[in-house]
């Protein structure tokens, strides 16, 4: 399980680029005060906060299967109703919620249409469910520089650009075999100035997600080479990277 790690391993990996999307989704689902919403995978709590501030804790609700994130995200937003659950089979009444929303996650679902067909029944008829995926296919996505040298040192590595909704226009697709309405896509952004090479490169090592976990498997000989690759395609000094993601919403 790829992301039983540390919350703070998180932070420091991918919540530095997921942060940034958190106010763009909320603004896509329309979340505004006393709305009652659902973070579904929430992690350690990127989008709960922002949700939490914009409507309240006693109206948030979130659910991530991963134990370590739960008890994060629980000690984080003490008044958030927090559950360890996954998007599949949401622990929740039909129509609870005025909005459900899964930043970073459709991805990670063992059955997309499931999870969102999920999202569907817990909110509310015309309420909103929203989700956005990174842009792995299309290059445009936070760890293409990190997936793009692994590859080149190994062909046959199995990177994120096959997951569900990372392709353009999948997102919505899966939305609409989710039986939703008045599906519309987006782009969000989320492009991050890092000081240095180590402060980009350090969190890889910290094992979360399946970037992670894939340098934590390779021998000490080829993680080095995998991290000198990356280390020649960056400058030295402040550099950006470019975080994109395929977002969508539609309607119950
Ligand atoms: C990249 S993280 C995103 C976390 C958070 N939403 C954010 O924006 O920082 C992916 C999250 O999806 C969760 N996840 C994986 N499979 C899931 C599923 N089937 N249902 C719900 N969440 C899932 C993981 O445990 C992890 O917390």
């Amino acid at each position: 399980m790829t992301f039983n790690v540390a919350a703070g391993a998180y932070d420091r990996f991918m919540g530095r680029y997921s942060v940034l999307l958190s106010p763009q989704m909320a603004d896509l689902a329309g979340v505004a005060a006393g709305q009652r919403i659902l973070d579904v995978g929430c992690g350690p709590g990127s989008l709960t906060a922002e949700l939490v501030a914009r409507t309240g804790s006693e109206n948030v609700a979130a659910v991530d299967p991963s134990t370590s994130f739960v008890d994060a995200a629980s000690s984080r937003y003490p008044d958030v109703d927090v559950r360890q659950a996954s998007a599949e089979s949401l622990p929740f009444e039909d129509g609870r919620f005025d909005a459900a929303l899964a930043q970073l996650v459709v991805h990670f679902m063992t059955d997309p249409v499931r999870g969102i067909g999920e999202m569907a029944r817990v909110t509310r008829p015309d309420g909103v469910v929203a989700a956005c995926v990174w842009d792995h296919a299309g290059g445009k996505g936070p760890l293409a520089l990190f997936w793009d040298a692994a590859r080149e040192l190994d062909p046959s590595v199995a990177d994120e650009s096959q997951l569900p909704g990372v392709r353009e226009g999948h997102l919505a697709e899966l939305f609409g075999q989710a039986g939703l309405r008045d599906v519309r896509s987006t782009v969000l952004s989320a492009d991050l100035e890092h000081p240095s090479f180590e402060a980009w490169w350090a969190p890889f090592e910290e094992g979360v997600g399946p970037a992670g976990a894939y340098l934590a498997g390779l021998a000490p000989e080829r993680r080095a080479g995998l991290r000198e690759r990356c280390r020649a395609a960056l400058p030295d000094g402040p550099f950006t990277i470019i975080a994109r993601a395929w977002a969508a919403r539609g309607e119950v």
